[in-house]
């Protein structure tokens, strides 16, 4: 597969296709959102997305004409010219019908015919009931999609149109922006050499209550876990992610959320996803302590204020993951990676010590950020390493978390168990 490593950061072609159901209204923050990242978009609905959004807002959003036909611009010859020149093609939604048609190779309108011309990555982010997201036509047609390249993402569970619920959910525009970046930056992060694998990740942090009202906490946005789990499920892996406190984020599609709050809760249920995995990354910032005593009311002050709070250890998850592996309660195949946030002192390089990290943890891979001067928390952007438990090491360019993500999980798909 090509890797063409391509300058991310400059202005990419976009085609924004849009079929027709009423997920259609989101494409417009998707138009928006490439757009206000500097790319140029030209927006190609079906007929029947333009009754759901009309023509004037997707050329408002885009700054380009907007057309449903291959006789709009035929001087341009738009129908062969918008797909050759596209870097990227994104379809959302995508109907049933909309895919039916790439499939059978249609080229009845200009989005079709450009689906015939493009020759980049060309991702389709279905939207439909779930009874047609089930039909064998569908899936058939997804299957054939996929066999030729393209990227049909996975799409979502939760409400559909009226008080239909079920997987057929068109992922929310910031997803899709964001699996779509990963593609400019990394053509070939997709593949779908997860399915049939089970993962459990833990993402975000702890929070370690003191009373009613307090808690010891710590700055983890979650976005990198996030960004592992949105990105494993959408390689076809079956996800669990384990999330502590995070930035408010979303839940990514087609991954099971389990929501934790203290580090216990997190271990208990890490631990009882593990039993089943292919592989469990533990990227949650799980706190090192908790408070002794978590008192039944607020902590006053005055006469019986404390001026310390007592601590006690809590279990290390990463460990008690290795340990299990060794005792039996995990198969021995099950692949662990840990996360290590270090800064470089007098002792050592961020190097040395995440050498001696990894040698104590005894995980299978442990993916290192450097930390300090504003980098790693609660930013888009990570940088670091990758060390094995085999002795390799291998640097992860700066990039985005999304970027971060599929380095990691390139590393993890080569360290799973043949099946
Ligand atoms: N971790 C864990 N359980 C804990 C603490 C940490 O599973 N109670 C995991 C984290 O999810 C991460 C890895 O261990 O994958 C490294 O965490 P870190 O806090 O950096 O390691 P520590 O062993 O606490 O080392 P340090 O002395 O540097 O804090």
């Amino acid at each position: 597969m090509s890797d063409r490593e391509s300058d991310s950061a400059g202005p990419k072609r976009i085609v924004v296709g849009v079929g027709g159901g009423i997920a259609a209204y989101k494409s417009c923050a998707l138009v928006r959102s490439f757009t206000e990242n500097g790319h140029r978009v030209r927006v190609i609905p079906t007929e029947s997305a333009l009754q759901f959004v009309g023509r004037a807002t997707f050329e408002a959003l885009s700054g380009n004409p907007v057309h449903t036909g291959v006789f709009a611009d035929v001087p341009e010859v738009a129908h062969v010219r918008l797909g050759q020149e596209a870097d990227l093609v994104v379809i959302a939604p995508a109907t049933a019908d909309l895919m039916a048609r790439a499939v059978a190779g249609r080229a009845d309108d200009l989005l079709t015919a450009t689906l015939l011309t493009a020759r980049c990555p060309v991702v389709f982010a279905p939207a439909m009931h779930t009874e047609m997201w089930e039909h064998p036509a569908t899936v058939t047609n997804v299957a054939t999609l996929r066999e030729r390249g393209n990227i049909v993402i996975e799409p979502a569970s939760g409400r559909l149109t009226g008080k239909d619920t079920g997987a057929g959910r068109m992922p929310e525009p910031e997803e899709i922006f964001a699996l779509a970046s990963l593609l400019l930056e990394r053509p070939s992060a997709l593949p779908r050499d997860l399915a049939g694998r089970r993962l459990v990740i833990s993402a975000g942090g702890t929070r370690e209550p003191l009373d009613p009202v307090r808690y010891l906490g710590n700055r983890s946005s979650g976005k990198q876990g996030y960004a592992i789990a949105r990105l494993a499920a959408q390689r076809g892996a079956e996800v669990t992610l384990v999330a502590g406190a995070t930035a408010e984020l979303a839940d990514p599609a087609a991954v099971e959320v389990v929501n934790v709050r203290t580090a216990e809760q997190m271990r208990e249920a890490v631990m009882k996803h593990a039993v089943d995995a292919d592989a469990v990354i533990m990227s949650a910032a799980v706190a090192d302590f908790r408070p002794a005593t978590v008192a039944t009311s607020k902590i006053k002050k005055g006469a019986d204020e404390p001026n310390s709070i007592p601590l006690i250890k809590n279990d290390d998850i990463l460990a008690g993951l290795v340990q299990a592996r060794r005792d039996g309660t995990l198969a021995p195949g099950t692949t662990i990676v840990g996360f290590a946030a270090e800064t470089g002192d007098a002792s050592g390089s961020v190097l040395d010590h995440a050498r001696t990290k990894l040698a104590r943890k005894g995980c299978d891979l442990l993916v290192v950020n450097a930390v300090g001067d504003g980098k790693a928390f609660e930013v888009d952007h990570n940088d670091g390493w990758l060390l094995g438990a085999d002795g390799s090491e291998s640097a992860i360019e700066p990039g985005s978390k999304s970027l971060m993500a599929s380095r990691v999980l390139d590393a993890v798909a080569g360290l799973l168990a043949p099946k």
